[in-house]
């Protein structure tokens, strides 16, 4: 599948108004994703299907994120937020634990752990570059996002795991703002979670949990209803319970119109390729660095501290962001050197 669709006929299904540079927040549909979910709502409103329609959806898009992180399917769960994904695996916790990640994580990979500071898990949080150091003898879990939501900074996740590996902890990744543009797998890791509203061109209210077999056996699906039974259809009412052995135990009951527009927006993303896309939006990026006088990186998301800059981006119609204290902006699949080059006039 992949490969099948080329850059320029997927950036003819997106219609950008020129000045979007903030995927970061949230990346824009596709039409197969905002056709198909205008259809659902349609449908919704006269009354015309039964949700299993629309529920379908929901598989094809836990199938397409599989293939996109090299995933099995019966190991990734869904959900509506990351923070809800990864409170499961915080839960699953013992008294005391030791958790480390960054001290500029997002909150949804870190704010899940140190609301059990009261029974002792106790979160440590060094500054990135010091985080590899940090993963001691005694750490359980190694929280840390693939790419950084505030900087854009990309983690070495082959190095951060195979430093968790070594004393015993667990690796869980928020990969959020990678996941569409940059390769990640979860090959290195123990649970990845990934909210698909971003780089993923979908609804917000879809999100993605991958649990590793191993892992899976110690999470506690606190969340269980009658979707995450083994079978659907059969799990509505007690007095028993039978969940899901795979990772459909953690699902949680799908908003299903989310999904309806998600499983297309996934799909184009797999049919151009992920690698195709880094490709264009680093290129991108490097040409609004190197406008501003600034190196080379490896990242689709810039970020630079420049006083009065978001008003003067704003002033030209642009949208970008503020994070920790700068400028944050970003360049998808839909972006174009024309956007770059209107944001560095503008910054000029
Ligand atoms: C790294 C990262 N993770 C997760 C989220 C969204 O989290 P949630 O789905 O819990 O709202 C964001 C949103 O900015 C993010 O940047």
């Amino acid at each position: 599948m992949t490969g099948n669709l080329s850059l320029s006929a997927a950036q003819a299904l997106f219609d950008a108004q020129p000045g979007w540079l903030n995927t970061a927040s949230y990346g824009l549909p596709p039409r197969t994703a905002w056709s198909a979910m205008q259809s659902g709502l349609d449908e919704w409103r006269h009354g015309r299907t039964s949700w299993e329609e629309w529920d379908s959806s929901t598989d094809r898009a836990r199938r397409a994120f599989a293939r996109l992180v090299g995933a099995a399917d019966e190991d990734v769960s869904i959900g509506s937020a990351v923070s809800q994904q990864i409170g499961l695996v915080a839960a699953a916790l013992p008294d005391g634990a030791r958790v480390v990640a960054p001290d500029v994580e997002f909150g949804s990979n870190l704010f899940p752990y140190q609301v059990h500071a009261s029974r002792g898990v106790d979160v440590r949080t060094p500054p990135l570059p010091a985080l590899l150091d940090s993963i001691v003898d005694g750490v359980d879990l190694v929280a840390v996002s693939a790419v950084q939501s505030a900087t854009g900074e990309v983690v070495d996740l082959a190095e951060v795991a195979a430093r968790a590996h070594a004393v015993g902890a667990v690796v869980v990744v928020d990969a959020t703002q990678a996941t569409g543009w940059l390769p990640v797998g979860v090959e290195h890791v123990d649970a990845l979670a990934c909210a698909a509203y971003k780089w993923l061109c979908s609804p917000r209210g879809t999100s993605f949990l991958y649990v590793s077999p191993g892992l899976r056996e110690r999470v506690r699906p606190l969340a269980a209803g009658w979707y995450s039974g083994e079978a659907v259809h059969e799990s509505y009412y007690g007095p028993e319970v039978h969940l899901a052995h795979s990772a459909r135990r953690f699902d949680l009951s799908p908003a299903w119109h989310c999904w309806v527009g998600a499983a297309p927006a996934l799909e184009l993303i797999e049919q151009v390729g992920v690698q195709v896309i880094h490709d264009h939006d680093v290129r991108l990026a490097n040409r609004f660095r190197r406008g501003l006088g600034m190196p080379d990186s490896n990242s689709a998301i810039v970020s630079t501290r420049l006083p009065g800059a978001g008003e003067r981006l704003a002033a030209a119609g642009i949208r970008a962001a503020e994070r920790a204290g700068s400028l944050r902006v970003s360049f998808h699949l839909y972006s174009t050197d024309a956007d770059v080059d209107a944001a560095l006039t503008a910054l000029s």
